[in-house]
């Protein structure tokens, strides 16, 4: 649905994307994971041919991004990360002006429009200004207006930043329906538990580059294994685990001790083992897989947002 090689991008002097190679399949959801600033929306919007790029091809839904611009803006839907409602329209007619806008008869706009508004659950607000709507709602609404137009590709763009956190599963539980309907999802976001929970392939993006790309297994096996925290209940015995182990970081204040360890069964119980035979009491153990958050991490030295 989307090839890219190469996409270059810069205002004035400042390199906003340095390189950007992307290939996603059709009917998968693909997300573009990165910090403010990465690079996200400007991707989004040279894909959606908002604006062009300095440099590099693409082909969206097999049509050339620079030469069959037309094409392609027939084939794809875009929500922003800033919400193209107006405010002062009830939702009924936010769909309707869409609906126009995309030539389609007042009859079958009006059939689209009623089939959006009770797919996004939006009928009881029908005839209420979207400004009265709740994030949530307006975010619904929002995408209920992108798929007016029946497109094979949306363009999510941080779809639930600033969205409380049951909206935010609302939303992606509307975007794995999408996916059932064979539609191709490009979503951009910052919160590495939403790439977790939705894309079938992350790319990382930092500074204008991609550092990394896969499944999100794929990503946190690049890193190495994840560590078993043990927790002690005096420093004596956080000591003597230390020499026992030969191993670790410890925290004294909080008496803990990391050590690096896959969580196997048989690592944990060699581990324990080896503390058993001194005589070293363990009050509390969690065993720690690495997530993205600790891909990011290791990768860009730096940390993203965390969902509430
Ligand atoms: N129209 C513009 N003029 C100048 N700089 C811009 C413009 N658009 C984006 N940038 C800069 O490009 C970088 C990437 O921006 P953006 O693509 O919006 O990142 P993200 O969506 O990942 O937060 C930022 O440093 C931003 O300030
Ligand atoms: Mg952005």
């Amino acid at each position: 649905m989307i090839t890219a090689t190469g996409l270059r991008k810069s205002y004035g002097d400042k390199v906003v994307l340095d390189g950007i190679d992307l290939s996603i399949p059709e009917g998968t959801i693909f997300s573009l994971l990165g910090p403010n600033g990465a690079g996200k929306t400007t991707t989004v919007q040279i894909l959606s041919t908002l604006i062009p790029a300095d440099g590099g091809t693409a082909t969206i839904a097999g049509h050339d991004l620079a030469r069959r611009t037309d094409d392609v803006r027939d084939a794809i839907g875009v929500t922003g990360q800033y919400s193209a409602v107006d405010k002062l329209l009830t939702g009924e007619e936010n769909l309707l002006l869409i609906a126009d806008l995309k030539h389609l008869s007042r009859r079958d706009g009006r059939k689209k429009t009623a089939e959006l508004l009770e797919r996004f659950d939006l009928v009881d607000a029908a005839n209420k200004p979207a400004g009265a709507y709740s994030g949530g709602m307006q975010r619904r609404l929002d995408i209920a207006m992108t798929l007016v137009g029946d497109p094979r590709l949306i363009f999510l763009d941080e779809p639930t930043t600033g969205l409380d956190p049951r909206s935010r599963r609302g939303m992606w539980q509307m975007v794995r329906e999408l996916v059932r309907d064979g539609v191709t999802i490009f979503l951009t976001t910052q919160y590495l538990e939403e790439a977790d929970e939705l894309a079938d392939r992350i790319a990382l993006l930092d500074h204008g580059k991609l550092i990394a790309e896969g499944t999100a297994e794929e990503l946190k096996r690049l890193i190495p294994g994840g560590h078993i925290l043990l927790t002690f209940t005096d420093t004596g015995s956080l000591d003597a685990a230390r020499f026992a182990l030969g191993a670790g970081v410890p925290d004294p204040d909080a008496l803990t001790l990391q050590v690096p360890g896959d969580g196997s069964v048989r690592s944990v119980r060699d581990l324990l083992n080896r503390l058993d035979e001194r005589g070293v009491a363990v009050a509390e153990m969690s065993v720690h897989t690495p997530d993205l958050d600790d891909v990011f991490l290791t990768l860009t030295g730096q940390k993203t947002e965390t969902t509430a």
